[in-house]
Order: C-alpha cells, then structure tokens, then sequence
C-alpha cells in the first residue's frame, strides 16, 4: 500500500453548519496532511465563521448574508484574509480553483453553490442533498464533463457507495435505504398532531441542523434520500425500499440478484462518511468511533407510510419526474420553517406539501425541460408562494 494521497485545497460551503463543523474537525485529524483552504463559506453567523477562517487561514470567508459582512469584517481586521457577502459572492467562491468542495449548505439554497463547484471539476462531497433532489440529472452530468465527480456524503448514500458494484451494476435487484424512524416512530397519529419543535428537533440518534432534524421527524428526509439514490445510482423509484432501523448502525444495503446483501455498517458519526469522501478511493486513519455490536441487536421494520406520509409524497414525486421533486422540496422548506415558527403543526407540514403539489400539478406547472438550473429555480419561487398561500388556508391534517 502506497502513501496515502489526500485532497490538498479544499472548499468548505457551510462550514459553520452541523455538516461543516464536522468536516474542519475531521481536516483537523488528518496527521500529517496539510490542508490549505481556498473559500470558508455560510449563511450569517459571522462570529463562528471567523473563528474558522482565523483557525484555517482562507483565502476567502464568505457570508450569504450582506448584513452580517461589517461583523465579519471587524472580527478578521488586520487578518489579511479576504472576505466577501451576498448570494454571487458564494457562488463565486464555490467556483474557485480547489481539489475538494464539501457542499453542505442547507436547503436549495445549496444548488447554485454546488453547481458553480461541480464546473470546476473538483471532487464534490455531497452533503447538501436538496441540490440533488431540486437538479439531479444536471449536477451530475455537469461534474462529469468537468472531469470530477459527486460522492455523497449522506451516510446512507455513502453506504451504498461503498458496496455498490458497478460492474455487477444489472445484477442489483434493490437499495435499501435503513432510516432511524426519528423521534416520532412509535407515536400515534394523534400524539404526532401536537408534537411540539422541541419534540421534533430531539432525535434519537444523530445531532444534525435543524431543517434536517424536523425532515427526520416527519421522514420527508428518507423521501429526499429516496429520489437523491435513484439519481446517484440510477436506480427506477420501483427499486429503492426503506427500511426503519432504529440503531442507526447499518447505514443502507445493497440487495444484489444472487441473494446477497452488501451493508456498510457504522457508528452514527457524520465524520466516518465524510472521510471516505476525502479520501476515496483510499481510507483516511484517523482516531474514529469503532463500533462495539454486542451492545445492541439490530432490528428492522416497514415504514408507516400513514403516519408518515412524507416518505410516500416523495415517491410519488419522483415518480412523476420533471419538476415535481423541486416543487416538493421547495414546499418542504416553506412548511418547515412555518412549524420551526410554530405558525402550523407537525402534521401540517407533509399535508401542506401535499396540497401544494396537487395545485402545481393541476396547473400543469410540474414538467421539466429547458436550462435546469433556471428551471429549478423558477419551480422554486413558484412552489414556494403556491405553499405559502396554502399555509394562509385551512389545512386538511387540521380539518380531518
Ligand atoms: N447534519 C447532518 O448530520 C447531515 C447528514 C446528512 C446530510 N446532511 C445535509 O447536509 C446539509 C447541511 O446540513 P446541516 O445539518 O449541517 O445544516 P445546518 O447545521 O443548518 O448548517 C447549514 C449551513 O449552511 C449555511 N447556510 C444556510 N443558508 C445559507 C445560504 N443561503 N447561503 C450560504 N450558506 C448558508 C449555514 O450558515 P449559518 O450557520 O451562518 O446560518 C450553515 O453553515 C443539508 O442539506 C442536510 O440535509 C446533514
């Protein structure tokens, strides 16, 4: 075995994020590599940022947020290390020159970022999985022919990364995504109608941003991962199963023709599979969580796709293709945010999702087709103000 070869430039896009925290500690662990940085880039929390930047000397700290710039720009004076704000200034950074571009902004607001950093070619750790569910076919198509390459960073993604043969690609009957069940997984119905933010935020397993947290809950997550693998690994919707397992240790499988089934185990620790992006197609040593399997027994279930109707939205929005798994991410984030504001229930997140998409799809406002990226967004600004008027209605998880 040669020495290890690692990534030496790298970008990180939401660095001050569960996700990007993550990766600087990882960066951090990598004995005897020296990283250099080319851009550190997030929302608006101009006080971590520039806690990074001082640590990791950048050559750009980039804030989405224009009104937090003068902060940043204070905390980092006599630093020398650029700084810059505003939605073209982290696209901009995203694009610069680099090995190794973590994407892990959350929500669409991802897309933009991730595209402009799949155009140079870099190897793009993918985190932020709504730029695939909102532009998939495109992203990948566009890392190609700039001679990268996208390696998710989804634990269950990763797993599947792992064990998915692609010569034997024709011969995998299924993937089996496994998911945690979220903190609601034994909770009925009614008990779930007045589940509280804090309840929805506290997962079992994993400590993750909030939007993630609240997608776990209502399990819209595991139907963004659904359509995020059958793009990765292109895969028929008819092909990827869920299956709850609460310990969270088997992070997916593989279900190949001959009976076999390849599983990537792990300790829930988003660091282990973000290391194998780093170092693919090697293995990076660092002092990682081993895992210890005479502590707990491994169990399965189906998804109850009645208390959870998110999972089956999201199905059928891969289904019908097009514009339709945009739209749903873009409903998504508005319901979110409307629960995070404690405007509507837990329920009325998937059944606002629902009512939105009904209404883009008698509008025929769901089809695909043209340049994806501005096709993306215009699904976007379209879902999110069709959701936001039905936020402004009677909702059916209310009335029912
Ligand atoms: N957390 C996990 O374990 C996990 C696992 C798998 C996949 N993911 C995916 O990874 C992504 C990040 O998740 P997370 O849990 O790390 O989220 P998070 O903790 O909320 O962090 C989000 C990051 O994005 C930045 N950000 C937000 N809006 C932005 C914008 N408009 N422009 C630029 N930066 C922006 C935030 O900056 P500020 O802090 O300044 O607001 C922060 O750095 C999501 O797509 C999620 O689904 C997360």
């Amino acid at each position: 075995m040669g020495p290890l070869s690692l990534p030496r430039k790298v970008t990180v896009l939401g660095s001050t994020g569960s996700v990007g925290l993550s990766t600087l500690d990882l960066l951090a662990r990598a004995d005897g590599h020296e990283v250099e940085v080319a851009a550190l880039v997030a929302g608006r929390n101009a006080e971590r940022l520039a806690e990074q930047a001082i640590r990791w000397r950048p050559e750009v700290a980039v804030l989405q947020d224009e009104s937090a710039l003068p902060e940043l720009r204070e905390r980092l004076s006599g630093t020398g290390i650029r700084t810059a704000a505003g939605e073209s200034a982290v696209v901009e950074a995203a694009g610069m020159d680099c090995q190794w571009t973590m994407s892990a902004i959350v929500g669409f607001a991802g897309l933009a970022p991730t595209l402009a950093a799949a155009r140079t070619g870099a190897v793009i750790a993918l985190a932020n999985k709504e730029s695939l569910v909102c532009a998939g076919p495109a992203l990948l198509r566009t890392a190609k022919l700039a001679g990268g390459a996208v390696i998710p960073v989804d634990s269950e993604h990763s797993a599947i990364f792992q064990v998915f043969e692609r010569e034997n690609a024709e011969r995998i009957s299924r993937l089996i995504l496994t998911a945690s069940g979220g903190p609601f997984r034994t909770w009925t119905r009614q008990a779930m109608s007045a589940a509280t933010r804090e309840q929805a935020l506290a997962h079992p397993n994993w400590s993750m941003g909030v939007k993630i947290s609240i997608d776990s809950a209502t399990m819209m997550n595991k139907g963004l991962e659904v359509i995020e693998a059958s793009y990765l690994f292109a895969m028929p919707p008819e092909r990827v199963d869920v299956l709850i397992h609460p310990q969270s240790i088997i992070h997916s499988m593989v279900e190949y023709a001959d009976g076999s089934t390849l599983a990537q185990l792990g300790p829930p620790d988003m660091r282990t599979p973000i290391a194998c992006a780093f170092a693919w197609p090697d293995r990076m040593p660092w002092d990682a969580p081993k895992l210890d399997l005479t502590k707990a027994p491994l169990t399965f279930e189906e998804p109850d796709l009645d208390r959870f109707p998110a999972l089956a939205l999201a199905k059928h929005a891969l289904r019908t293709g097009g514009m339709a798994p945009a739209a749903m991410n873009a409903a998504n984030e508005v319901a979110v945010a409307a629960f995070l504001d404690r405007r509507i229930g837990f329920l009325d997140i998937a059944a606002t999702v629902a009512e939105t998409l009904e209404r883009l799809a008698a509008d025929g406002a769901l089809d695909g087709g043209g340049d994806a990226l501005e096709r993306a967004k215009d699904t976007d600004t379209t879902a999110r103000r069709v959701a936001s008027g039905v936020l402004a209605g009677p909702l059916r998880s209310q009335t029912a």
